[in-house]
């Protein structure tokens, strides 16, 4: 099977996050925070460790802003649930994911707050003069999709995090098609939501949620801490404010090695898997009866290519490539709005990892020019 599937989840992982996970099944016996004893202690310093990575990377002030999450919808849902008031405006990108739409258009449905989808350029950048354009008294909030999972175009994220800042208006970043590959400390964003599954490497069923200064979401779940255990409240400071009940300490122990080895090889990574995606593009462009949705070559972008054979609904060709061996995703990527957008009922997406060849893309290039040919014939 050539996996080219890594925008939902990474793989291969790299031999070290596996060897932390099994190491912590294998080897530590204990709950960090809620007992004294070896194993939980050594529980506690893989958390500590895995924030200080996190922390660096994302540019946040202090280890204790790091809050371990289920995924990447998790720490959306924390960030978005845990800050917004009634009467709040919030305004987003035409890219944004599900994880981010259905919990603010919960909201918006009920009456509670607005939400306002800004358009994007002809290329399908979101222009900081837009944004300053629809700010209102009324905006709470900015939620950003830092790279869509179907066009992987990146958005011009630090300039738009600057217009909001100008009003006062944190921006929250969706970074689940970025970490790992970007630099996102650079980006300056109030808050960063990140699987931990994807481009960082790590296991599935882990994600963050780094915290700037002055950012304080109440709680979604309360109940246990391990801290202040006389008290019948939710601790108010942080992490603990927002972590209740055991960790996943296997995933986080992975994930702290997958820090680590995005950390060490990000620029080579990132140059590695450009060149592959341009390599695919390149080649997809020169396929005839195919249409892909990247806009221009030139525009900053991630591993992630959406494309159709003309003719084929994208669920027949991904079911097609995957018979033959490749593993890609059909269909609308839980991202309608920039479906809406492209024009697409759906796309089939081959996204790339720092594990995939240049023969895996030639693969797939080869069987979906056999794929269209026959279409055409
Ligand atoms: C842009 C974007 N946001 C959020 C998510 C949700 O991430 P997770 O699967 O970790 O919950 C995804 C997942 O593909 C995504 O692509």
């Amino acid at each position: 099977m050539i996996y080219l599937d890594n925008a939902a989840t990474s793989f291969p992982k790299p031999p070290e996050v596996i060897r932390a996970v099994k190491g912590v099944m294998e080897k530590i016996g204990g709950n960090p925070g809620r007992a004294g004893h070896a194993g939980a202690l050594a529980g506690g310093r893989i958390l500590e460790a895995c924030r200080e990575a996190a922390a660096a990377y994302a540019g946040v002030s202090a280890p204790e802003r790091v809050i371990f999450c289920l995924n990447c919808t998790d720490a959306l849902n924390m960030a978005i649930r845990g800050t917004l008031h009634a009467g709040d405006e919030v305004l987003v990108s035409h890219a944004e994911h599900n994880a981010v739409m259905r919990p603010l258009m919960g909201y918006h449905d009920a009456g509670k707050i607005n939400v306002r989808i800004l358009p994007p350029d002809e290329r399908g950048l979101l222009s900081p003069a837009t944004v300053r354009a629809a700010v209102t008294p009324q905006t709470a909030l900015m939620v950003l999709c830092h790279a869509s999972n179907v066009t992987g175009i990146i958005q011009p994220a630090r300039e738009i995090t600057r217009t909001c800042h100008e009003f006062g208006i944190p921006l929250l970043l969706d970074a689940a098609q970025t970490a790992g590959t970007e630099d996102l400390a650079a980006v300056g964003a109030d808050m960063i939501a990140m699987p931990g599954h994807k481009g960082l490497m790590g296991p599935m069923g882990t994600g963050l949620l780094c915290l700037g200064e002055g950012m304080l979401p109440r709680p979604l779940r309360e109940g246990g801490t391990g801290s202040a255990s006389d008290s019948l409240r939710q601790p108010s400071l942080l992490p603990d404010r927002l972590e209740s009940g055991t960790h996943n300490l296997p995933g986080i122990a992975g994930l702290l090695q997958g820090l680590k080895f995005t950390g060490w090889h990000r620029a080579a990574m990132t140059e590695y898997e450009q060149a592959l995606t341009l390599r695919l593009l390149r080649g997809l462009r020169r396929i005839p009866g195919v249409d892909d949705y990247s806009g221009p070559s030139d525009l900053p972008r991630t591993a992630v290519v959406s494309f159709n054979v003309r003719g084929l609904d994208s669920g027949e060709t991904a079911d097609e490539l995957n018979r033959r061996g490749i593993a890609v995703r059909g269909g609308l990527h839980c991202a309608p709005s920039i479906h809406a957008w492209l024009g697409t009922s759906g796309a089939v997406r081959a996204s790339l990892g720092p594990y995939n060849t240049e023969q895996d893309v030639d693969a797939l290039l080869n069987a979906v020019e056999d794929i269209s040919k026959s279409r055409r014939t």
